[in-house]
This record gives structure tokens, C-alpha cells and sequence, in this order.
């Protein structure tokens, strides 16, 4: 019996271990105002991946999103515009804040919130528009950005996926207020859990380093409400490493990505992930639609996947509109998402995936799918 090829595995070598070793014999384990020495380094060495002026460590994705909506100044009353077809998360800060989350419908061929529709969704109580770079491909950010200044809003961009991702020759967030980034252990480049906010305003920055460590700008005095967000050391020694990885991880993503794509393009019954002009994918997730499927034909090629070994992952089953909890924002429809989720599944290309098992998943999707 082959090994489960997982649909993504943490990519950690004597470097990630030696970093952290290092920190734990330093003694330094966090800095009170969240800004130790290797915070500090991994900030410095973001920024300038991403090209942006400032960048905030943070314990984890959700909570650079919550202090996102927080640093805007989003509270109850307000609304916040978002895509339903995203992890939990993108909505659970929109609701921390107070604020309800109205959610808007995806482009079918990107799976992203489809950036036509956005307008319909503004009323007098809309503050924000946040946009998920979702399985790693950037959101149509030109429009979105000039839909919100036409209507004096906030842009936050959920790139927890998008490490490595490009959208008109620029890393994700150059055409929002903010991006927010997840380095939770599936992402491309990981700190175990961990998160990060970038952004060129400088307001915000100090706002967010604030609400990083209990409303402090300086130590026990706190000048707003806060929380405790603010990443370990050894978490971003971690960082530092693994960015130094990334190109060579994203090289190896795009190469496998490349082959499964040339693998697959025969097999009609699949539509393969596409990127658009002017949009690079981090290929975090590579994932196909099952045409014409209803959820069980989906899964039962996706169950078939994984009894031959190959990691075959839905994300997402269930739209977060539809979620138990979030009903209670109102019922809504959104066929094209509702159909995205029936339809779609995930399969392996991380770094650790040869170019044998892409043969092998690909062989796999053929035999399942016939
Ligand atoms: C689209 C998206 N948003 C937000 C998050 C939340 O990040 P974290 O798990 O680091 O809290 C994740 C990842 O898990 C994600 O994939």
C-alpha cells in the first residue's frame, strides 16, 4: 500500500530546527510589546517580500484579520462585503468586530468574490470590502480597489493563502488597505501557527501594533481596547527561515501545478485551475471542478482518490452562508458558490510532492473519474 500523499505537508529541515534551537538557548522567548528581536527580523524581511511599508507578526491568520477590521475602526452596526466560498475565519473577524457579514456570490472560473457584484451588495452601513486570494489565486483587486474608493471604503485582502501570489506585477496587498497572511502549518511557507498584517499606511500600523498587546503603546498603559496576538519567538525564527525557502518552494509548487495541468487537460469531465492574464497563482491548493456533479459524485471521486493514497481534499463542502451559524445573518442565496462547493476538490502539489506521485495522481484521477 502506497503512502498518503498528503494535500500538504510542513516543509521543515535542519535550519527550521537549528533556528529554533537558537532562540531557546537565547532565553528570549517574547517581548512584552510583541517586538523581540526575531519579531522584528521576520517583519523586516516580510515587508520587503511583499513590498510593503510596514508588517505586523501575529500569533495566527485569524487574528490579523480580526485587527484588521479592528484597526478600520469596524464595529457593531457596520457591514463588511466578502466572498462565502473562504475559510471561517474570513467571516468569524467580520463577526468578532460586531459588524454583520454580508456575503456576495464568486466568479465561477477564478472562485473568487466575483468583483461585478460587489456594488449591488454596498448599503449606507458598508465599511469594508475584504477579498480572499482564495486556494492562492489574487481576487480581481484593480476593480475591486476602484469600487471601493468610488464609494469611500476600506479594501482588506485575506492572502492567508497567498504566499508567492502576483496580480498586475505586484505581491498581493499592493491593492488593498491591508493583507492579511496565515503561516498555520498546511500554508506554503509555515510558523506553525502563526499570522502577519502588511500594509503602507502608517495609521494603521500603530493602531495594530497596539491591539497586538493589550491596547499598549507603552508597557501597562493602554490607550484602546486590545487583545494578546502578538507571535512568539520561536515562531518567527521559524519565518525567517522558511521565507528564505519560498522561492524555492513556489518553483516547485508551479512545476507540479505545470505537470498535472498537462496530465490532466485530456480528461473532459474536469475543469482545471486556471490563472488569468496578469495574475500568478501561489498554487497553495491546485483545484478541479467535477462538471455537471452533484456533491456525491464529487466526493465519491474524491473517496476513491484517497483509497488509492492520493490526498484528494474538499475545501470547501459547506459555503459559510449556509453554516448552522451564520444563518443567523439571513438567508441567502448564492448559486454560484453553492455549485463551486458541490463540485470542487483539491489535489496534491506541495513541494514534497516527486515527479513520480504527480504521475501517480494523475494516473489515479484518470482511472477514478472513467
Ligand atoms: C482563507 C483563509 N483565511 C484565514 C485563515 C486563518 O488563518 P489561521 O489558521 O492562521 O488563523 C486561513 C487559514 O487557515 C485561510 O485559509
Amino acid at each position: 500500500m502506497r503512502k498518503m500523499i498528503s494535500i500538504n505537508v510542513p516543509q521543515i529541515g535542519e535550519q527550521e530546527i537549528e533556528a529554533v534551537v537558537k532562540v531557546l538557548k537565547s532565553g528570549v522567548l517574547t517581548a512584552h510589546l510583541g517586538n523581540g528581536p526575531a519579531v522584528k527580523q521576520f517583519e523586516a524581511k516580510f515587508m520587503k517580500f511583499v513590498n510593503a511599508k510596514h508588517a505586523i507578526a501575529v500569533n495566527n491568520g485569524t487574528a490579523a484579520l480580526h485587527m484588521a477590521l479592528l484597526a478600520i475602526g469596524v464595529t457593531s452596526g457596520d457591514e463588511v462585503i466578502l466572498p462565502s466560498f473562504t475559510f471561517t475565519a474570513t467571516a468569524e473577524a467580520v463577526v468578532l468586530t460586531g459588524a454583520k457579514p454580508v456575503f456576495v456570490d464568486i466568479d465561477p472560473r477564478t472562485y473568487n468574490i466575483d468583483s461585478e457584484k460587489i456594488e449591488d451588495a454596498i448599503s449606507a452601513e458598508t465599511k469594508v470590502i475584504m477579498t480572499v486570494d482564495l486556494y492562492g489565486l489574487p481576487a480581481d483587486m484593480q476593480v475591486i480597489r476602484e469600487t471601493a474608493q468610488k464609494h469611500d471604503l476600506a479594501v482588506v485582502e485575506d492572502s492567508a493563502q497567498a504566499h508567492g501570489a502576483v496580480y498586475r506585477g505586484k505581491p498581493p496587498g499592493c491593492f488593498a488597505d491591508m493583507a492579511c497572511w496565515s503561516f498555520y502549518a498546511s500554508k506554503n511557507m509555515t510558523t506553525g501557527e502563526g499570522g502577519m498584517i502588511t500594509t503602507d499606511r502608517g495609521e494603521y500600523a500603530e493602531r495594530l501594533r497596539c491591539i497586538r498587546m493589550h491596547g499598549e503603546k507603552e508597557g501597562y498603559k493602554s490607550i484602546m481596547l486590545g487583545h494578546n496576538y502578538r507571535m512568539p519567538e520561536i515562531e518567527a525564527a521559524l519565518g525567517c527561515v522558511q521565507l528564505g525557502k519560498l522561492p524555492e518552494f513556489l518553483e516547485k509548487r508551479r512545476r507540479n501545478a505545470r505537470l498535472l495541468t498537462e496530465r490532466l487537460s485530456e480528461v473532459r469531465r474536469l475543469e482545471l485551475p486556471k490563472e488569468p492574464p496578469e495574475r500568478k497563482h501561489s498554487w497553495y491548493l491546485y483545484t478541479v471542478r467535477l462538471r455537471d456533479a452533484d456533491a456525491k459524485m464529487r466526493d465519491a471521486v474524491v473517496d476513491g482518490l484517497r483509497k488509492r493514497s492520493v490526498g484528494a481534499t474538499v475545501y470547501y463542502h459547506t459555503p459559510i452562508h449556509l453554516m448552522h451559524y451564520y444563518r443567523l445573518f439571513g438567508k441567502q442565496s448564492l448559486p454560484i458558490t453553492e455549485r463551486a462547493a458541490q463540485q470542487v476538490f483539491s489535489l496534491p502539489v506541495h513541494p514534497g510532492v516527486t515527479l513520480e506521485q504527480i504521475d501517480y495522481i494523475a494516473d489515479s484521477v484518470k482511472h477514478v473519474i472513467r
